[in-house]
């Protein structure tokens, strides 16, 4: 069993899945961290220095790599599942979760965080809302694909259990 987790910068995929990863005693991967470690470079050194598309080759690599392993819960970076099939691989070979928040929540949330990712950063701040909308938009067909979606607001454990049941009861 693969659990993945899909959604928007800030939704919270990588605290999510470790709190997943620990329910079930399964492994814990994020994608962003493993191309990090493959690539000896920060995400945002990635964009900088060689580019988005490069990024994009390597996140796939990465989550094609993880398909082989079994028991694990992937935390995906924001765009994995809106390039090539990578969404209908995930629905192929995985369970998945879509953490979905409102552009205003996206919006706070990067107010709050003190690490503004690369596709984020040379955005104005004054324009960075209509940013998240309209790419949101975009990428929002491909996340709905999930077999569940969560609100990224409201999980509290109990929730988490129960919406974690009714993955494996969809096996
Ligand atoms: C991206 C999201 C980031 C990271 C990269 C690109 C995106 O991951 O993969 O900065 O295109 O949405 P998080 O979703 O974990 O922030």
């Amino acid at each position: 069993m693969k659990i993945v987790l899909v959604g928007y910068m800030y939704a919270g995929k990588t605290t999510v899945g470790k709190r997943i990863a620990n329910m079930l005693n399964f492994s814990f991967v994020d994608t962003d961290k493993r191309v990090e470690e493959i690539c000896l470079q920060s995400v945002e050194e990635i964009f900088d220095r060689v580019g988005e598309e490069y990024f994009r080759q390597k996140e796939r690599e990465v989550f094609l790599s993880l398909l082989k392993e079994d028991n694990i819960v992937i935390a995906t970076g924001g765009g994995l599942p809106c390039y090539k099939d990578n969404m209908n691989l995930i629905n192929l070979y995985c369970k998945s979760i879509y953490l979905e928040l409102s552009p205003a929540q996206i919006f706070s949330r990067l107010n709050k965080s003190n690490n503004i990712r690369p596709l984020l950063k040379n955005i104005k701040s004054e324009d960075r809302l209509e940013f998240i909308e309209t790419s949101l938009q975009a990428r929002e067909s491909f996340y709905r694909k999930a077999d569940i979606t969560l609100s990224a607001l409201s999980i509290n454990k109990e929730e988490l259990e129960k919406r974690i049941n009714e993955l494996f009861r969809r096996l």
